[in-house]
């Protein structure tokens, strides 16, 4: 597949990167990079040599936001029909662990693409915001649900209703990101951790994501339910004995995703 916005490589093992490619406006996500972003995500779902992405921007920009040239021409019923919504879904559907490594601006929209990976790596230079509301709308792929999810309330209104932007330090302080590095080991971390990650026996990391996952979505008892149904499925894997068996045998399993 060809792209026009994105770079997608192999920089690893069972490792894929995706680049958001637009530094003429600091990555803005226009609807065809989001749909390019969901497209690459498709493909590497569809890969068994896939097993983790890692999605970056470039040293200025994770993306600063939806694209406002893009939005500027649009009304009521150009926003509702945009497709972006769909495009949002595609990515937070995909299966497989996706990490962001961040890189200075990552504001309304960037910031909503980072909050729908699984986690962050940010460099020291990062900088996160909504500042949808210096625009007079609010976010609107997903920032006000996740950042809440992610922060907790007073943080994520001060930030939704502020537009403020937050530093690396205070983002690894208030959750949003699991780890901060310098600025240049960013993406080189996150590609170390995607790599770690990618390792794993890949139905147990499907299940293990949505399970998490579906702390966000049901009740404490319906989400232990839904991890202990996990685990009895994945009782039935392949993967898990060969797991336990390199264990026991004291060598490197070798997982193949059944
Ligand atoms: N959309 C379109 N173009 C953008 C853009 C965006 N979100 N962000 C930056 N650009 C463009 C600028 O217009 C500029 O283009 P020109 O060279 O043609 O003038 C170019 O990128 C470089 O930008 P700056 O000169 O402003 O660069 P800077 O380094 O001084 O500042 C910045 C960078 C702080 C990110 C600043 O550009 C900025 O504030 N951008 C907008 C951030 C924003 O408001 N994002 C929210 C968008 S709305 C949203 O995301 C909606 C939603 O969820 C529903």
């Amino acid at each position: 597949m060809t792209y026009d916005d994105i770079d997608v490589t192999r920089p690893a093992e069972r490792v894929c990167h995706i680049r958001i490619n637009r530094p003429e406006v600091r990555n803005a996500l226009r609807t065809q990079t989001l749909t390019e972003i969901a497209d690459a995500l498709a493909v590497a779902a569809a890969d068994e040599t896939v097993g983790a992405v890692v999605i970056s921007g470039d040293s200025k920009a994770f993306a600063a936001g939806a694209d406002i040239r893009e939005m500027a021409g649009l009304g009521a019923i150009g926003v509702w029909q945009s497709g972006r919504p769909a495009q949002w879904q595609r990515i937070a559907d995909f299966e497989k662990p996706l990490i962001g490594a961040v890189n200075g601006y990552c504001l309304g929209g960037g910031c909503e693409l980072a909050l729908a990976c699984d986690l962050l790596i940010a460099g020291d230079d990062a900088v996160f915001g909504q500042p949808e509301i210096k625009l007079g709308i609010l976010p609107g792929g997903g920032g006000t649900q996740r950042l809440i999810r992610a922060v907790g309330k007073a943080f994520a209104m001060q930030m939704v209703l502020s537009g403020m932007r937050v530093d690396a330090a205070t983002a690894e302080r208030r959750g949003l990101v699991a780890e901060t590095v310098p600025a240049d080991q960013a993406l080189p971390r996150a590609l170390e951790v995607a790599a770690d990650i990618a390792g794993n026996a890949p139905l147990a990391l499907a299940a293990a994501k949505k399970a998490l996952n579906q702390a966000f979505e049901t009740p404490l008892s319906a989400g232990l339910d839904f991890e202990r149904q996990c685990l009895a499925l994945l009782s039935a894997s392949e993967d898990r004995n060969e797991g336990i068996a390199a264990f026991l045998e004291k060598r490197k399993p070798v997982f193949r995703g059944r």
